[in-house]
């Protein structure tokens, strides 16, 4: 196999140091790293299998000599050089938004649509956090039943909102506990005990009541699942919690599938682990997940108030499945 010269554009915030990581837990075949951040971060280095990286300033002539550029470095960054890093011959593989609905660009998590990604055209979009995580585990109950409706409530983790935002709920609470103010900086509420209805922190609502968070999940599920005629709704919601999301989802099929017949095509499922076995109080939680490259369900049951859906709960390392590794996955698909 080729070794490839790989550029992290974000490579010092919380999702690129993941990717580093990623990369790295997962021996990628590079030949170079390149990471790759703003003026802001002019001296810094980043460490990479026990080596000391500088970091370099992105600049239009940062993607020279570059095979694969993993991005994440927010939607403003990704519309300017994605673009420019695709035309030197990169092949960009982007965790902003920007391109995700883009029909040229395929959005892709491996173990659903690897399929789509022979169509790219120099960018390959990642999905959102938590769409990824649902798709993994819904993508056989799909193929088994013909999902026509989702409703899906989020418990997202701060962390999916950077470095600014995990910091935020760490002096918050503590301020609260010593009995002391503190004005929220990153959220628009304060986050500490407190769950917030709003995804992102600003500029979240749209015409029609939803978040862009929650219309992300509607549209990407679709793309992925490449079915236009699943129902979707979400309530996305950013819970004090600091890494790794959760989601109650609940799904209607064309077919009826039991709760036996879900847990046993999802124990078969790749990617996916079943923890469900609620008399002995297990099933997935945030702050097992944390770390781990697998999305966990559990509480699958039938839903008592419909002949044909089932509940469950769904919970994933959001800075790895949800953007690191399944960046890097694409990246490995490619090989
Ligand atoms: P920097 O650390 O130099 O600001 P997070 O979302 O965790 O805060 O991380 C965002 C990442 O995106 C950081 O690595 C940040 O670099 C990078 N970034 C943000 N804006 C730009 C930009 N305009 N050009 C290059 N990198 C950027």
């Amino acid at each position: 196999m080729s070794t490839k010269v790989v550029a992290v554009v974000g490579a010092t915030g919380v999702v690129g140091r993941q990717m580093l990581e990623t990369l790295e837990a997962r021996n990628f075949p590079l030949s170079r790293l390149v990471p790759l951040a703003s003026e802001r971060s002019r001296g810094k280095t980043v460490s990479f299998k026990g080596e000391t990286i500088p970091v370099e300033v992105l600049s239009e002539n940062s993607f020279e000599g570059i095979d694969i550029a993993l991005f994440s470095a927010g939607g403003g960054t990704s519309k300017k050089y994605a673009p420019l890093a695709a035309a030197s011959g990169a092949v960009v593989i982007d965790n902003s938004s920007a391109f995700r609905m883009d029909p040229d660009v395929p959005l892709v998590v491996p173990e659903v649509n690897a399929h789509a990604l022979k169509n790219h055209k120099g960018i390959i979009a990642n999905p959102n956090c938590s769409t990824t995580q649902m798709v993994v585990v819904l993508k056989p109950l799909h193929d088994a039943a013909r999902i026509r409706r989702i409703v899906v409530s989020t418990y997202q983790a701060v962390s999916g909102a950077g470095i600014a935002a995990i910091t935020e709920l760490q002096e918050q609470s503590r301020a609260l506990l010593a009995g002391e103010p503190y004005a929220p900086k990153v959220f628009p509420h304060q986050i500490a005990f407190n769950c917030l209805p709003q995804i992102p922190q600003s500029d979240a609502f749209l015409d029609n009541g939803y978040t862009s968070e929650e219309m992300k999940m509607v549209h990407e599920t679709r793309k992925i699942l490449g079915d236009d005629s699943i129902a979707v709704t979400a309530t996305t919601v950013r819970v004090p919690v600091l890494n790794g999301h959760s989601e109650s989802v609940n799904v209607q099929t064309e077919k009826k599938l039991t709760a036996a017949e879900a847990r046993a095509l999802l124990s078969k499922a790749p990617g996916v682990v079943v923890q469900d076995d609620p008399q002995h109080q297990i099933y997935p939680l945030a702050v097992n997940s944390t770390g781990k490259f697998d999305t966990f369900v559990g509480r699958i049951r039938d839903d008592i108030s419909h002949e044909s859906a089932l509940d469950m709960w769904i919970v994933s390392d959001n800075l790895l499945k949800g953007a690191a590794l399944n960046t890097v996955q694409i990246a490995e698909e490619l090989l």
